[in-house]
């Protein structure tokens, strides 16, 4: 089948153009002014909205589970949500089961994403770790699964040490592997929290005072120079703190092959929200956590400035009654995280473009072009090209959309962003040639993503700095 994109304005990292796009089947098969087709091709008509590459979030955690907890939405609703919000490719987290290899993890994985409606691949976690695991890195190489995930927090559940850290880095850059990393010094923040816990200081807020910047700062620094020394590429997962983006621009002026990502929640939310009465604070758990506001307008200045390349969403819901259930015991008992996949599309475009502090390509760049590139999958995604799928976001930037648990598909008994108008409302959004979501609503077929056999994530990106 054949789709003609008519009158739309074009966005690629190089910048808008107006153009129209031919697909033909899956793929994009021309790019240009008024191409000229038979009548009985299918026509949108994209006058006066953007045509972006469609979004790729590298950080979800679908039907995922924290400790003895489940996230809300499994890949049926996560990946209808994602879709509905303009994203159409994820790379979900796997979470390996006691005495499974981390091949046995990738294959349990990609069975269980089989009903995903967008494109998906995954990361590895690596936890509990001894060095007999590392023998399994070509193995889930050669099943294009190139990226990993450390994490320096989460004691106990999680978290490794650094000569682990150094061990698996060292066999993952020889191996062209990307390594992410949660950056927080969990030692550290485990005592603080303790130290709370003991003078009773219990409320949401106190997550954000037990988790202080600087041991965001701290880890990220520690990470990226074991990272530096075992000659790896390292992606550090959700910056939220000026402290932690200064040691990422530092790293990266020196030529380190560093890359940050933030999210949209420490765009748009704060400190405050945890503060919020009657355990709602508990909404907005996540780690890093939400930070005062003044951090803000420092990641805006790391998204323009290039010290941040993408942006992730980092969705990993957790239903409200179960959060405020625990939050009434104390603030350690909270599921961390927070609902985004389908609102950070447009919240970025939203306080990014619309307010001026991004390019419309920068956009384009940080929402699906880097990740595309860092993760392996450049240029069959990540770009308005021809030869390149035809995963397309259709925006029309003189409409608002506003953000409610009434109007949103995913799975979770409250929206983060609940009552927030933002500029821009996503008209469509293709996947691969099928319209996969119109104004907001899934209606694309089921079951119809595609595991992503990823390239090694060769740090490819070019560096403008
Ligand atoms: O709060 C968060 N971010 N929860 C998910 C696990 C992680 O750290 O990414
Ligand atoms: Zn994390
Ligand atoms: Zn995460």
């Amino acid at each position: 089948m054949q789709t003609l994109i008519r009158n739309g304005i074009v966005v690629t990292e190089a910048g808008p153009a107006a153009a129209d796009i031919l697909i033909d089947g899956e793929t994009i098969a021309a790019i240009g002014p008024e191409l000229v087709v038979p009548e009985s091709v299918r026509t949108i008509n994209a006058a006066d909205c953007y045509v972006f590459p469609g979004g790729i979030d590298v950080h979800t955690h679908l039907d995922w589970n924290f400790a003895d907890k489940k996230t809300s939405d499994d890949f049926v609703t996560g990946s209808k949500a994602a879709a509905a919000g303009g994203i159409t490719s994820i790379i979900n987290f796997t979470n390996r089961r006691a005495g499974q290899s981390l091949y046995e993890d990738l294959l349990e994985w990609q069975e269980r994403a089989k009903p995903c409606n967008v494109d998906y691949g995954f990361h590895i976690i690596i936890n509990d770790y001894n060095d007999s695991m590392i023998a399994d890195l070509p193995k889930l190489r050669e099943a294009g699964a190139t990226s990993i995930k450390l994490f320096m927090a989460y004691k106990g559940v999680f978290m490794v040490d650094d000569g682990a850290m150094y061990n698996i880095m060292k066999e993952a850059g020889r191996l062209g592997f990307m390594t992410c990393v949660h950056a927080e010094n969990g030692e550290v923040i485990d005592r603080i929290i303790k130290e709370h816990l003991e003078r009773g200081d219990v409320d949401p807020v106190y997550h954000s005072l037990s988790r202080p910047p600087e041991m965001e700062a701290e880890a990220a620094h520690r990470a990226i120079e074991i990272a530096d020394l075992a000659g790896a590429p390292l992606y550090i997962v959700h910056v939220s703190s000026a402290a932690a983006l200064e040691e990422i621009r530092i790293a990266k002026a020196a030529g380190k092959k560093v890359y940050g990502e933030t999210c949209p929640q420490y765009l748009a939310l704060d400190i405050t929200d945890l503060q919020r009465p009657d355990y709602e604070g508990s909404k907005y758990v996540c780690s890093p956590p939400l930070r005062e506001k003044w951090n803000q307008e420092r990641l805006w200045s790391g998204i323009a400035g290039e010290a941040l390349d993408t942006i992730g969403s980092d969705h990993s819901p957790f239903s409200f009654e179960e959060k405020k259930r625990l939050a009434a015991i104390d603030f350690s008992r909270i599921p961390n995280g927070v609902p985004v996949i389908e609102e950070q599309y447009g919240i970025v475009y939203h306080h990014g473009v619309q307010e001026k502090r991004i390019s419309l390509e920068r956009f384009a760049e940080i929402t699906s072009t880097n990740p595309a590139k860092l993760f392996g999958m450049y240029p069959r995604k990540g770009v308005i090209a021809v030869g390149s799928d035809a995963d397309l976001v259709i925006m029309d930037p003189s409409r608002t959309r506003l953000l409610s648990r009434a109007y949103q598909q995913h799975n979770t008994d409250y929206n983060a962003f609940e009552g927030k108008e933002i500029q821009g409302v996503i008209r469509h959004v293709l996947s691969r040639g099928e319209i996969v979501a119109q104004d907001g609503k899934y209606i694309g077929s089921e079951r119809r993503g595609q595991y992503l056999h990823r390239k090694p994530a060769n740090a490819i990106m070019g560096r403008k700095q």
